[in-house]
Order: structure tokens, then sequence, then C-alpha cells
């Protein structure tokens, strides 16, 4: 008889010789659920597990997914059919392998995947994770399967781990969860819930954690970022202008980010902490979805094409190098040919250093899914196609307006080639150039020398010319 190896200990007790268990996380989807994946990885370590990119080693499998654009759920399926062959293959060997679903999908689908792959032990909604060592523990004992999909009042920040240990320069940090303004098209207000701010306290504790081992560049982490109005000592609500000014006198933190943004909470405030905190980078990525006002009143945007031209008149005022980055969706239902040219014109009139354009895809209980005039897969694909050509030719010329000059890198990791590092210039680019390993983690000066479509290349500055 086969006997089955894979039990944890309860979720308080590890002791120290016991054997390293392992899981095994796929992400899909945004930086939240990058942040999540780790901290969930993070979650299990106390509990004996350890992480591995081999998932026919994990006893322990999650799929961290994302429900935001076409067939999520379906990717998720097909990829639970292959972990079924994984956990047959596993057990024949003795070794019992939990599967966990977590992340949007699971929130959006809960009972359903359980119905439909019997592989699935456990499902576990955004909200829930500082639970999941207690729920695998309940699983594997009780052999049961669990769903677990509750909003609660209690943050789940505060459960999970406090951060620690030697990190990379550049860390997420999520200040910000879930999201009130409810556009048409997105399924975030249903699988991330009402906007949540994590209090200012908790938030500095985690980044100097973050900061003493060795993070050089925070990028905060919301739906909604700068919406957040997090609890401050004072008991009283404060601004993402104000926690960034926190954080800016960390001592070792050289950079701050955030994302991502909606046009109607760029107030004066933040406008003005792009001008006035010199560890703000100079990139701002605030997504316009669309050119025409027809549309975006269609998608409940509460902004207009106009409103957004003078937002980005005053950001550029503030901080005129900034590098702007947004999000476009074409084809919402009803969009004309005429309405797709005024999202052109938009681009073509703002220019973008970066953008993220998709085919609008409906999703399952949003209102837009509702409507009549869904426009065809095709018509889709031309409008998008259209468009990427225009963001690339933006793109390029904002690399190529790089070449000559000399920008702070921060160097992240080795790159491809022998002797080569990449990190990020201020604007978040990718930049590589030959340097000494000792350099990686830190800030160099560099002179860019070429400009490719997706990144750059240059010369490290010696430190004393
Ligand atoms: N279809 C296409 N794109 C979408 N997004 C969100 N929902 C949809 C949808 N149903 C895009 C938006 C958003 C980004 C994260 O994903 O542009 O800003
Ligand atoms: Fe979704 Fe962003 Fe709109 Fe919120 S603001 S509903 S997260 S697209």
């Amino acid at each position: 008889m086969v006997r089955l190896q894979n039990s944890l200990p309860p979720p308080s007790a590890r002791d120290d010789d016991m054997p390293l268990k392992k899981v095994f996380v796929k992400t899909y989807g945004c930086q939240m659920n990058v942040y999540d994946s780790e901290r969930m990885i993070e979650a299990l370590a106390p509990v004996g597990y350890e992480h591995t990119d081999a998932i026919e080693q994990a006893d322990v499998i999650v799929l961290n997914t994302c429900h935001i654009r076409e067939k999520a759920a379906e990717k998720v399926y097909s990829e639970l059919g292959r972990i079924r062959q994984v956990k047959a293959d596993r057990l024949t060997e003795g070794k019992r392998t939990t599967v966990a679903v977590a992340g949007c999908v699971a929130q959006a689908e809960g009972q359903e995947i359980l119905d439909r792959a019997a592989v699935v032990d456990i499902v576990i909604g955004p909200q829930s994770y500082q639970q999941l060592p207690g729920l695998i523990f309940e699983a594997e004992t009780q052999a049961r399967k669990i769903l677990k999909l509750d909003f609660p009042e209690r943050d789940k920040f505060q459960d999970l781990p406090k951060r620690a240990g030697p990190r990379q320069a550049s860390a997420f940090l999520t200040v910000q969860e879930g999201c009130d303004k409810f556009c048409t098209f997105c399924v975030v207000p249903y699988t991330r819930g009402m906007e949540f701010s994590r209090p200012v306290a908790d938030v500095l504790h985690e980044a100097r954690a973050l900061v003493a081992g060795g993070v050089r560049e925070l990028t905060l982490l919301g739906q909604n970022v700068n919406a957040y109005h997090g609890e401050g000592s004072n008991g009283k609500a404060v601004s993402l202008a104000r926690l960034l000014a926190e954080l800016a006198e960390i001592d070792g933190l050289e950079r701050l980010r955030y994302t991502t943004s909606h046009p109607n909470d760029m107030t004066d405030d933040l406008i003005a902490a792009h001008r006035d905190n010199p560890k703000l980078m100079p990139y701002l990525h605030l997504p316009f979805q669309a050119g025409a006002d027809r549309i975006l009143a269609g998608m409940n945007r509460k902004h207009t094409a106009s409103s957004y031209r003078l937002l980005i008149d005053r950001i550029r005022a503030a901080r005129p190098d900034i590098a702007l980055s947004t999000d476009i969706i074409v084809g919402f239902p009803g969009e004309t040919e005429n309405e797709f040219g005024e999202t052109l014109r938009m681009v073509e009139d703002i220019g973008f250093a970066q953008a993220y354009s998709f085919k609008y895809s409906p999703r399952p209980g949003t209102p837009a899914a509702m409507l009549e005039d869904q426009i065809a897969e095709e018509v889709q694909s031309e409008r998008l196609q259209r468009l990427q050509a225009l963001l690339e030719v933006q793109q390029s010329r904002f690399n190529a307006s790089c070449v000559g000059l000399v920008l702070p890198v921060l160097f992240e990791r080795p790159g491809r080639d022998n002797g080569q590092l990449v990190g990020r210039s201020p604007y978040l680019q990718a930049v590589h150039a030959t340097a000494a390993e000792t350099l990686l983690g830190g800030i160099h000066e560099v002179e860019i020398s070429v400009a490719n479509r997706h990144s750059l290349t240059g010369i490290v500055r010696p430190a004393f010319a």
C-alpha cells in the first residue's frame, strides 16, 4: 500500500529537525499577485515549506490567478488538467500533493472550481491568504475540500508574517487593495472588494524591514493606489502624497514608485509630490482607457478626454521630464471607428513612454458584458494592431531621446550576457551595461549609448571620473 508522507504540522508548531516540504506557486496577472504570491510563500515558511520552481517536487501547488481579461478561467482549468497528471505521478511515488487555487479567478468562480476540477483541494480568495497554512493542514488531515472566500473585517496584512531577510534591490509593497470605482468593464470591485488602505505605521514598518534587507526601491501597489487613505498616527486619514513623504525619510531607500492610479484621484498634493519629493521617480502609470467621451461614459470612468489632457498638463508642469504610461481598451461595446480614432488622437497628443493595450473582453457579472453591441473580434484585433503600432513608435522615440544622457541606474540582476548587469532608469526602462557584480543592488551613473526597442544599453561611468 502507498503511504502518504505529506502531512503538515499544526500551523504554529515547526520542529527545526523536520525536513522541509516544498511549495510551488504559479502567478498570473498583475504585480499585486506577484506580491501576494511572495507573501503566501513567506506565510508557509514558518510551518516548514520552502519554495521550489519544480512543480513535480511540490507538496503544495498554488495557482495565483487573474481574472481581469480573456479566458482567464479557462487557462486555469487547462493548467489544472496538467496538474492532475503531476498529482497522479507523485501519488504513485507515495507522495501527496495539495492543490490550491488562489487569486481573482478563485474569488469569482468559487465552488465552480471545486465542482469542475477534482484535483483542487483549496479555493482561497485574495483576502484570506493569512489562513493558507491552517487550511492546508485542514485539507490534509481532514481530507476535505475547502472554500475560503471571505472578506474578513481584520486586515489580512496584520496576520501575514513580517518581511525580513536579504532581498532584491527593488520590491513591491501593497498599501491599498480593492476598488470602489466600478468601471463597467472591470471585475476588480467584485473580486478584490471595496477599497481598503493599510495603516501608515504598518507600511512604514514593512518598508523599513525591506530596506534593512537591501531594498533600495519600493513600488507601492494598489488597484487604485492613489485613492490611498490609510490611518496615520493621529488616527486621521493620510494621503498617498503624505505616505510617500514619510517613506522618503527612510535612510537607504532611494527610489519610490506607485501603481496603478485613477485620473480622478490625482490630487494636487500628489501632483506636487512629483515636483517636491526627490525620491519619487519621474514615471507615472495613469490609465485613460479610451479617447471618446461617449465611450468613457459607457465605461463609467467619470473623467473625460479633455479632463485627462488637462491633468497631464498639470502633471507635466510639476515634473516636465515625467515618463507617462497608460492602459487602453479597444473595441468596448458600441465603439465606432471615429471613436477609436479619438483614442489614437489622445495617444498622439500626449505621447507615452510605455503603454498596455487590450481588446475589450466581456467579464461575466460586469455591466458592460450585458451590453448588446459587442464589437467583432476581427475589428478589435485590427484596431489593436493600429494602436500598438503607434505605441511602439512612441516607445522607440522615447528610448531614442535618452541616447547620450547619463542616467542613474539601479542594478537589479545579472544580464543574459556574461559580465552584464540589468537595471532600471528613473523612467523605468531596462538598462543593460557591462559592470562588475559588486555594483548589483546599487545606483550607478550610466551613459546611454544605444536605444533598443524595449530597453537601453549603456556604459557605466567610473565612480571618480
Ligand atoms: N477587457 C479588456 N481590458 C480590461 N482591463 C480591465 N478589464 C478589462 C476587460 N474586461 C484592462 C484595463 C485596466 C487593465 C489592468 O486591464 O485597461 O486598466
Ligand atoms: Fe477596475 Fe481600475 Fe476601474 Fe477600479 S478603477 S473598476 S480597478 S479599471
